[in-house]
């Protein structure tokens, strides 16, 4: 079947095509276009996403977006639709949308897919909003079933893709564990099945990206905090630069598999107040923020693994783009003979992107072949897998 999926939970636009079929009970998925437009440049001088612009961002960006996934996977069509005949009702809340969206019907047809995927949640819901009423818009005017996908659900998929275009879900031995660190959340997910999770512990504070994202502000470094933190970071590891001070590693010890990252980020404050620090010594602060955090990531994650005897080990969200923290966790199963597999999505399915959400919601759909009802379709804050 050829499916349509939408991402908007946050500052990317993304929209993926692709092709799924069912072979001797195995997905196979097969991309025709998978596309991410970032504000994340927008954003930077606020120093995180400002929700307003956001929305009105995927508003604009949605229909140029949709057009050249349509021009990757050879479906667009000039008009023959009488453009009338078309209820554009779902989209009175978002008049960005709507506005380059009657453009786009005076000039061609809308494409057929089998089905339509978007994500419900959790993000920040004015966004998720735009996905949402845009795909209603489309499953009610080509009379497609739509489905709503879960994030975090999405994060954990993320992994499955290859650098082919052709790819397919492999056999793996459940339970498995998924670490998920973002921008928003931090937790540990005991995965029974597929679609079957537990969450067994999550941050009480800060998430990881978001405590990167706050030192980098500390130290002055640009939006997306996370990618430039771990820049500097690398720097003083090479040149052996020792940090100015030390920073504690919060609830290592705790029995549970919670996290708290906010004190990290107040001890950087108070570390830095009223001082002045050369550039060398604000990349060993970073180190140290990225040890700190490093280390309570795999103490948490590792305990669990040998709680649950979990042989696999799925790690994803924006903050495993980190390249640092990927190493530390193979370096201690190699030293510790732990024996996990360790997957990692491939760099370009680190961030947010509707190719993670369309596989979470056609496995999602293969397993249940359940159609939602379009009004139970909603944008959901704080959804929990
Ligand atoms: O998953 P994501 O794209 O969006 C959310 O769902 O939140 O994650 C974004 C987060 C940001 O906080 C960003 O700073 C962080 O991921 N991030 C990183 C790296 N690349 C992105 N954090 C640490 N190291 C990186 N290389
Ligand atoms: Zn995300």
């Amino acid at each position: 079947m050829r499916i349509l999926s939408i991402e908007t939970s946050c500052d990317e636009t993304s929209i993926a095509i692709f092709d799924v079929f069912e072979k001797e009970k195995n997905l196979n998925f097969k991309i025709l276009s998978h596309l991410v437009h970032s504000q994340a440049s927008l954003h930077a001088q606020y120093g995180g996403v400002f929700p307003k612009m956001a929305k009105r961002e995927h508003g604009k960006n949605m229909i140029p977006l949709f057009i050249q996934s349509l021009i990757d996977a050879e479906m667009l069509k000039k008009n023959t639709l009488k453009k009338n005949e078309l209820n554009t009702t779902p989209l009175e809340r978002e008049p960005e949308l709507k506005e380059s969206l009657e453009n786009f019907l005076r000039e061609y047809d809308l494409p057929k897919f089998d089905l339509i995927i978007v994500t419900e949640g959790p993000g920040l819901e004015p966004t998720l909003w735009v996905g949402i009423n845009f795909a209603k818009f489309l499953s009610l005017a080509t009379n497609t079933p739509l489905i709503g996908a879960n994030h975090m659900e999405g994060h954990i998929v993320s992994v499955f893709p290859t650098n082919e275009k052709v790819f397919s879900i492999p056999k793996l031995n459940f339970p498995l564990l998924s670490l998920l660190v973002s921008g928003g959340h931090t937790e540990l997910v005991l995965i029974e099945n597929w679609g079957e999770y537990q969450k067994i512990g999550q941050t009480r504070d800060d998430a990881v990206g978001e405590a990167f994202d706050k030192v980098a502000r500390l130290l002055g470094l640009s939006y997306p905090g996370g990618p430039e933190v771990s820049k500097q970071a690398s720097l003083a590891r090479q040149n052996n630069i020792k940090p100015p001070f030390t920073l504690p590693r919060p609830m290592i010890h705790s029995k549970d598999f919670d996290f708290s990252f906010s004190g990290i980020k107040t001890a950087v404050l108070y570390g830095m107040k009223d001082k002045i620090f050369s550039e060398k010594e604000k990349a060993a602060i970073a180190k140290e923020f990225e040890d700190a955090v490093t280390e309570v990531l795999i103490k948490k994650t590792v305990d669990a693994t040998l709680k649950y005897g979990t042989q696999t080990l799925i790690i994803g969200g924006g903050v495993s783009a980190n390249t640092y923290i990927k190493e530390q966790f193979k370096k201690v199963n190699d030293e510790k003979n732990l024996g996990l597999t360790i997957l990692t999505p491939q760099k370009t399915m680190t961030g947010d992107n509707a190719l993670m959400i369309g596989i979470a919601g056609a496995m999602k759909y293969y397993k249940s072949k359940k159609i939602e009802d379009l009004d139970l379709i909603k944008a959901s804050g704080n959804l929990s897998l």
